[in-house]
C-alpha cells in the first residue's frame, strides 16, 4: 500500500514537471534582458536632501512614462506607441507567473500545479523542488518557503527584532498607528510619499515583477499590487502573524487585485527566488531590522536580474548623535543582544551596496530617514 502510494505521489509529480516543461519555449522568450533606449534613467544626483513641505517626487502622467522592456520569468512589456502618445501593455506570451519562486535549499524553480499565481491560487497549494524533492505548502493565505519549513521536531529562535514581529499583538497594531509613529521619531516622510519617492528609482523596471522584502503587514505591497505597475508584487515576510495582517487587509479592499500578489513566508538571507529573475526588490524600513544586513543584500542582489533595481528605507544615527562617545563599540553590543544594525552614515549602506555587487548608489535624506536605491549592473 505504502509503495503504492508513493507511485502514485511520483506520477502526480511527473506530470506537474511535464507542466512545467511544456512552457520551455515561453521561458526562452522571457529570460532576455534589456531596455528600450527611452528608457534609460536620467542622471540624478547622488545624494540630496528633499524638503519636508514639498512632494520628494513628481508624479509623471500616464502619457508620459517611459516605455518600458523590461524581459524577466514574469514579464508584461510595456511600451509608449509612438502614434497614440500613450502607454500600450504588450502582454508577454508567456501568461504564467511561476517561474520566479525556488526551492530555498536547492535555489531551483519550484513546480507548482497552478500555472498562475495569486493570493488565492496559492491558498491550499503545493509547491515542490525537482531537484531535492522537498514539497511546501501554504498555510492559510501564505505559502512557507523557510529552509525549515515542514520540520516537526526542530525547531530555532531566530535573533529578538526577527522574533519580535512574530508576536500577534506586535503584527495587530503595527500598522494600526505604530508604522505612523516613525514620521515623529525618524522623520519617515509617510507611506504615501514613501510610496511615490520609491516609484520614481523604480521608473526603470515598471512592468516587471517586485518583491516587498520584509513587508510587514504589506502597507507597501498593497500599494504596488493597486498601482499597477508590476506584474507580480511578491509579499515577503518572515513573520508569519505579520502575513496574516496583510491578507486581512487585502479582504477588507473589496477592489483588490488578488491576481497581482502573492504572500510568501521567508527569511530574508535564504530568498526563495530563482537567481537573476526578479526585476526589482523593494524593503522598507527593514534593513535595521535584518541579523545580517550583507547576507541580506547579497541575496538580493542574486536574485536581482541585470539592471535590476533595490529600494529601500531605514534610519542613520548621524548629526549631532555621530558626536556620542563610543558609539561604535556601543552598536556591536546593541548588534550582539537585538540581531539589528544601527548605520551610522550613507556611506555605510553605499559601501554595503557595493560590497554586495550592486552598482549606480544614489540616497535622498530627511533627518534620521534616508531612501537608498542600487542597481545590478547590467
Ligand atoms: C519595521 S518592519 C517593516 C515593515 C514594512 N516593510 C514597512 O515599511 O513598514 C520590519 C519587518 O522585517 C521583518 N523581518 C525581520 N527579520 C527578518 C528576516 N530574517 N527575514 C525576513 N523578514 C524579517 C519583520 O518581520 C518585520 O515585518
Amino acid at each position: 500500500m505504502r509503495i503504492r502510494g508513493r507511485l502514485e505521489k511520483e506520477k502526480q509529480m511527473r506530470m506537474m514537471a511535464t507542466m512545467f516543461t511544456n512552457n520551455s519555449p515561453n521561458v526562452l522568450l522571457s529570460t532576455k534582458i534589456g531596455y528600450s533606449s527611452s528608457s534609460r534613467r536620467r542622471p540624478t544626483p547622488r545624494f540630496f536632501k528633499f524638503n519636508s513641505s514639498t512632494p520628494i517626487v513628481t508624479n509623471y502622467p500616464l502619457a508620459a512614462k517611459p516605455a518600458i522592456r523590461a524581459f524577466s520569468a514574469s514579464t508584461v512589456l510595456t511600451e509608449t506607441d509612438p502614434l497614440l502618445d500613450s502607454t500600450a501593455t504588450v502582454e508577454n506570451k508567456d501568461k504564467t507567473n511561476n517561474k520566479v519562486l525556488a526551492c530555498p535549499i536547492c535555489y531551483e524553480p519550484l513546480i507548482s500545479s497552478t500555472p498562475i499565481l495569486s493570493v488565492d491560487s496559492l491558498r491550499g497549494a503545493t509547491l515542490q523542488c525537482n531537484t531535492c524533492k522537498k514539497a511546501y505548502y501554504s498555510k492559510e493565505a501564505h505559502i512557507d518557503l523557510t529552509a525549515s519549513s515542514g520540520a516537526k521536531a526542530y525547531g530555532e529562535l531566530r535573533p529578538i527584532m526577527t522574533e519580535f514581529f512574530r508576536i500577534p499583538l506586535v503584527s495587530f497594531v503595527y500598522e494600526r498607528g505604530w508604522r505612523q509613529s516613525f514620521s515623529f521619531w525618524s522623520g519617515f516622510p509617510g507611506p504615501e510619499k514613501e510610496f511615490e519617492s520609491a516609484k520614481e528609482y523604480l521608473k526603470p523596471v515598471l512592468g516587471g515583477n517586485i518583491i516587498d522584502a520584509s513587508c510587514g503587514s504589506g502597507l507597501f505591497s498593497r500599494l504596488f499590487a493597486k498601482s499597477g505597475l508590476f506584474s507580480l508584487v511578491v509579499a515577503l515576510d518572515f513573520s508569519e502573524n505579520m502575513l496574516r495582517q496583510c491578507y486581512e487587509f487585502i479582504k477588507e479592499d473589496k477592489d483588490f487585485p488578488e491576481e497581482k500578489l502573492i504572500l510568501v513566508r521567508a527569511d530574508i538571507s535564504r530568498l526563495p527566488f530563482v537567481s537573476s529573475s526578479v526585476d526589482a526588490v523593494h524593503a522598507g524600513a527593514a534593513l535595521h531590522c535584518w541579523p545580517s544586513p550583507s547576507t541580506a543584500v547579497a541575496e538580493i542582489s542574486r536574485v536581482l536580474r541585470r539592471g535590476g533595481i533595490f529600494v529601500a528605507t531605514t534610519y542613520l544615527v548621524d548629526g549631532p548623535f555621530g558626536f556620542i562617545p563610543f558609539l561604535r563599540p556601543l552598536r556591536q553590543n546593541f548588534l550582539q543582544i537585538s540581531g539589528s544594525h544601527v548605520f551610522l552614515s550613507e556611506d555605510e549602506l553605499e559601501d554595503l551596496c557595493r560590497s554586495c555587487g550592486l552598482v549606480e548608489f544614489k540616497c535622498v535624506r530627511n533627518r534620521g530617514f534616508v531612501m537608498i536605491s542600487a542597481t545590478k549592473p547590467s
